[in-house]
């Protein structure tokens, strides 16, 4: 008997399937990409500015359709922005991670619980109260990914969430998806241009030329970018 609980046994978290798209045809942006990330894997995406990175991100999400291709994510899915102002639109901490609720017509008894465990998983639960504008960099982002966790999200979608933070905000925000990634169980695709986010994920990608180029080890993808610096 197959046992349900082997991960190669699930369907994939993400799958992009032979896709092409373009913003201004025939300029492709896109053109034959293809990835597969398999549930509970963190996957960071590499790619020089302009490959189609946030593109890719946004066919992902549905809000852009590919005219060639298919992609799926398999569950309900967050996406973490890299610059936290543009997603954070109410006034206080738990405010912002309840206002992601909204529509699911859940009791306040359950709002209220989702709230303080999503904090909680992201070490906020302590900032519940404060203003948003009171927050770092950081924490913004770390509120962002709470208000994911607490729609349940099974998949995470994250452009550059590190680009404006500082080195010591950078590894923390990754760390805290790695820990998030392995306990939950989530699926995380991560963009980045920092190579040492590399040594906390599980499996990187590169995009260059409209399509993957390298997928595998993070430490391989590691040096030969630094070696091309
Ligand atoms: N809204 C848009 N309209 C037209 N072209 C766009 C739009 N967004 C991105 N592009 C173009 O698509 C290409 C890929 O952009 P993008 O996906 O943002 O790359 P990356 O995230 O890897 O830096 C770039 O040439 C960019 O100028
Ligand atoms: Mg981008």
């Amino acid at each position: 008997m197959t046992d349900p609980t082997r991960v190669s046994d699930r369907p994939p978290a993400i799958q992009v399937d032979d896709v092409s798209f373009a913003w201004k045809p025939p300029a492709h942006v896109l053109e034959h990409c293809s990835l597969t990330v398999p549930p509970g894997e963190f996957c960071m995406l590499l790619g020089d500015n302009g490959s189609g990175k946030s593109t890719l991100l946004k066919l992902l999400t549905g809000l852009l359709a590919p005219q060639q291709g298919q992609v799926r994510i398999n569950g309900t899915f967050g996406y973490v922005f890299q610059n936290p102002d543009h997603q954070l639109v109410m006034p206080t901490v738990g405010a912002d991670v309840a206002f992601g609720l909204v529509g699911e017509n859940l009791p306040l008894s359950t709002v209220r619980s989702r709230v303080s465990e999503a904090l909680a998983a992201v070490n906020l639960a302590h900032l519940a109260r404060r203003p948003i504008y009171a927050l770092s960099g950081g924490q913004k982002q770390r509120v962002a990914i709470a208000g994911a966790i607490a729609r349940h999200c099974e998949v995470l979608l994250l452009d550059e969430p590190t680009a404006l933070l500082d080195p010591d905000s950078q590894i923390e925000l990754v760390k805290l998806v790695q820990t998030l990634v392995k306990e939950r169980h989530l699926t995380a695709l991560w963009v980045t241009h920092r190579l040492i986010e590399l040594d906390y994920c599980d499996r990187a990608v590169l995009l260059r030329s409209g399509h993957v180029v390298r997928d595998g080890e993070p430490a391989s993808l590691r040096q030969i970018l630094a070696a091309s610096e």
